[in-house]
């Protein structure tokens, strides 16, 4: 695709939820509540929030300035912003990141089509909480079921991923966001409402803050690259698609508020609930899986009916929000060989397809039979996470934050935030003061703190 007659969305509203479709996913319902549960609750909560607006927002901003005024996937941008520089690695680990990271997202996504079907054949009736914790680890450890659910799951991605942008992405985008805001939002409510969920409530909000460690920073930091998406040029990648008109700062606005509601949401769904049957909230990666099935039991245990159109309708739109999120991890990787190589798309993304298979078919067998091999004391898919979304996405965040804030020229990014002086910025100077200071020093200290510097 020439850069000339490179695809734009739609509207603007095309624009902010498809970033948003790229944010809400797995992250915020399946990843935010056990890493949330693992670090103690309410004071991870609050130090995820100072995350999101001191690193999130502004870095968000800097990858849609990035992208649009490049024109390019993150792979290509910095060599068209700042030609013959080193700068090129920083898109490349992005583009490596994105690939790893699709790699045991898309075995977790695989689970809610699991999930789906169980849902839909009615299997969730009559079971107890020790029966749920059962069936997840039947299913997880089961050689050959996740597979076939990952394959699923990565085949419909490419075959998004191949159809093009306009249509793919934005559609589905437009329709999906809102229904799953508002079954959200229901649950939370149900969840809220059980027998005993005020400990689950307490857990989330009343903040204890003997419990915070470097870890419980580290873990916030990169929850909160990980649900927004930034860190890798993902969202850069979908604002070389933004049209002239789209408000930078806005949409960024929008799609912080919007992520963070569900994840906290989602949290309200899940703790109130684990708490009231009585599952540990520290329970990892399968807590949204043996939790949730409990609230559509008991929150309409009166109303059998109600009870399986919600199952249905949730499991069926978590997988949806994971495709949007699966969407544009693919899309890195993709527009980079495209537009690095000179590949067809549809070559490409073969490429990456076939690369991501190998990834998740690794990843999912590391939660069972492989569980045996570790890697600096994790299995395989826990220590993809770590690298990913606790070195790799900050890492990448901060190199992007020092690129518009000491290297990018000045007049440029006044040009891309304010749509070239036609809208008022009023944060600009709060702004560029946060990139070029607050970003790499804070997330500098959040690793020196880890390394146990202090
Ligand atoms: N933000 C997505 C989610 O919350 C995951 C993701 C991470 C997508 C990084 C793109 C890039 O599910």
């Amino acid at each position: 695709m020439q850069q000339n007659e490179r695809i734009n969305f739609g509207s603007k509203l095309g624009a902010i939820l498809a970033a948003a479709g790229s944010a809400v996913g797995l992250g915020n319902v399946w990843r935010f509540p056990y890493e949330t549960g693992n670090h103690g609750g309410a004071a991870f909560i609050l130090i995820y929030l100072g995350c999101i607006f001191l690193f999130g927002l502004p870095i968000m901003i800097s990858e849609f300035v990035i992208g649009r005024r490049s024109k390019a996937s993150t792979g290509k941008a910095y060599q068209v912003l700042a030609p013959r520089t080193p700068w090129k690695w920083v898109g490349y680990m992005g583009v490596l990141t994105g690939f790893l990271i699709l790699g045991y997202y898309a075995v977790v996504a695989g689970w809610t089509l699991e999930y789906v079907v169980q849902a839909a054949m009615g299997n969730f009736f009559g079971k107890e909480a020790a029966d749920f914790i059962a069936m997840f680890s039947d299913f997880s450890q089961d050689p050959l079921r996740p597979l076939l659910w990952l394959f699923v799951f990565v085949l419909t991605t490419h075959f998004v991923i191949v159809k093009g942008v306009k249509e793919g992405i934005e559609r589905s985008s437009k329709v999906m966001m809102p229904i799953l805001f508002v079954l959200v939002l229901l649950l939370a409510v149900c969840s809220v409402m059980l027998p005993g969920a005020g400990e689950g409530v307490e857990f989330l909000l009343k903040p204890d803050f003997s419990k915070v460690t470097s870890d419980v920073f580290l873990g916030a930091m990169g929850q909160a690259f990980f649900s927004m998406s930034l860190g890798m040029g993902c969202l850069s990648t979908y604002a070389s698609y933004f049209g002239k008109d789209t408000r930078l700062g806005a949409t960024a606005m929008s799609v912080g508020v919007i992520d963070t509601l569900i994840a906290i949401l989602a949290g309200l769904i899940i703790f109130p609930a684990a708490f009231s049957v009585g599952i540990q909230p520290d329970a990892g990666p399968s807590l949204i899986f043996i939790t949730l099935p409990n609230v559509f039991q008991q929150a309409f245990g009166g109303w059998p009916v109600l009870a399986y159109i919600c199952a249905v309708a949730f499991y069926v739109l978590l997988a949806m929000a994971a495709l949007t999120s699966t969407i544009s991890l693919h899309e890195v990787p993709t527009a980079f060989l495209h537009e690095q190589f000179g590949f067809t798309r549809g070559k490409a993304a073969r490429i990456v397809t076939v690369g991501v298979l190998g990834v998740g078919i690794v990843s999912s067998l590391a939660l069972g039979d492989w569980s045996g091999y570790t890697v600096c004391g994790k299995n395989f898919f826990d220590a993809l996470d770590f690298l990913t979304a606790k070195i790799m996405l900050p890492l990448g965040g901060m190199f992007g934050a020092v690129f518009v804030g000491w290297k990018l020229d000045r007049r440029l990014l006044h040009d891309e935030v304010t749509n070239c002086g036609r809208l008022r910025a009023p944060y600009y100077p709060l702004f560029v003061l946060i990139l070029r200071y607050l970003c790499p020093v804070g997330i500098a200290l959040i690793f020196i703190n880890e390394l146990g510097g202090f």
